[in-house]
């Protein structure tokens, strides 16, 4: 199979378009995955396809967001107190009417609505079994000035004692073990498609020239540790004493186990997470002044990403208690992340727990 390594090692000007066979496409890839499967229905594969679709829609308006009116804010506040950017709404709207024509999902939980969003999908003939939770325009801050921003989607089965006619929103209130499914899209250089079903994490390429996801990245996997921490160092005097004494440390001169720590951060969650999967590092959005609780959210945004975070290798917890594990409350809850490296997450949470000493044979 080709990958993306293949493909640019040999780029000449007749060689640069992807040619027909060389790469797999997402649609390819999902059937074949669902194939395996001996009584699937294609129902996975059709949602997963409109949810592609839905991204392909955002990436093309927001190559051109400076020339249809799409930057700057609505005017509006969402359920979370942000201000609502033009393309928030635009991407949220896209998703919703994606995802109701394709009639797999029942039941969706966005960041742009405060309450789920039932779709009546049987009544047209749709399956509507699965439960769709997203950040349809994550890293809204960063629209405005052509920084990348990214959408973030969990996908869950409605449990068998809910109706797919009337869901009701408990029905999405599972723990993040229990999703089906998880993925991102970034719109950054180049745009990229990245899921997990549970067996590994697969990246795709938009090829806009044939407007297709293609198969760049297969099985993805993250280094267990790497040389870059991603925080917001503005809240530092709101840190709590463990995470500050952490941070100190990646911040040490020790050339022998390769400090200090570099540190990148965007502020836009999926392109900050993207990069760490890639080369290896530590995303972390603890407790804050502001936000007491953490700013991320657990169901549309640390969960996915910690799906995905372990698929591939690395690690996921709120300093005490892994993501994936948490019980929801609510749709909007947020919730402390450390997301990464393995060991450098586990060095992170021996710090925040007090016991530094406890890292010591991590590797740096
Ligand atoms: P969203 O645009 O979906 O509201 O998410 C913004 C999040 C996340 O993308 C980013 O990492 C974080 O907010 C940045 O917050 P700070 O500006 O507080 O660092
Ligand atoms: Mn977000
Ligand atoms: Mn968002």
């Amino acid at each position: 199979m080709s990958t993306a390594n293949d493909a640019s090692s040999n780029a000449s000007p007749s060689t640069m378009d992807a040619q027909l066979g060389e790469f797999e496409t997402l649609e390819q890839f999902i059937i074949e995955q669902e194939d395996r499967f001996p009584h699937s229905t294609g129902s996975f594969s059709r949602l997963l396809r409109d949810i592609g679709l839905a991204a392909k829609i955002v990436n093309r308006d927001m190559r051109k967001a400076g020339l249809i009116d799409i930057y700057g804010s609505t005017g509006e506040t969402n359920v979370q107190g942000e201000v609502q950017q033009k393309m928030d709404a635009l991407a949220h709207r896209e998703f919703v009417l994606a995802l109701r024509r394709g009639g797999e999902c029942c039941l969706i939980g966005s960041e742009e609505h405060a309450e789920a969003i039932p779709l009546n999908t049987k009544v047209e003939g749709g399956d509507g079994d699965y439960i769709v939770l997203l950040d349809p325009l994550d890293g809204s801050s960063n629209i405005d000035v052509c920084v990348s921003v990214g959408t973030i989607f969990s996908i869950y089965r409605l449990p068998d004692d809910h109706d797919e006619e009337e869901p009701t929103l408990d029905a999405a209130l599972q723990p993040g073990t229990e999703q089906v499914a998880a993925g991102y899209v970034v719109y950054g250089s180049s745009t990229m498609f990245v899921f997990t079903t549970g067996n590994g994490v697969h990246g795709f390429t938009l090829d806009p020239s044939i407007g297709e996801f293609l198969l760049s990245h297969p099985n993805l996997t993250t280094p267990d540790t790497g040389n870059i921490f991603s925080i917001n160092v503005g809240y530092h005097h709101s840190f709590q004493e463990g995470l500050r004494n952490y941070l100190d440390w990646l911040q040490e001169f020790d050339p022998e186990t390769n400090r200090p720590v570099k540190t990148r951060y965007i502020g836009s969650f999926v392109t900050d997470f993207h990069r760490n999967l890639l080369k290896g590092g530590i995303y972390m959005y603890p407790a804050t002044q502001g936000n007491p609780e953490g700013k991320l959210r657990l169901m549309y945004e640390a969960n996915p990403m910690a799906f995905i975070a372990e698929q591939a290798g690395g690690r996921a917890t709120d300093g005490h208690q892994p993501i994936l594990e948490k019980t929801p409350e609510k749709l909007h809850q947020r919730t402390p992340l450390f997301i990464g490296s393995d060991q450098m997450v586990r060095r992170a949470e021996a710090f925040l727990q007090g016991e530094p000493e406890r890292a010591e044979t991590l590797k740096t």
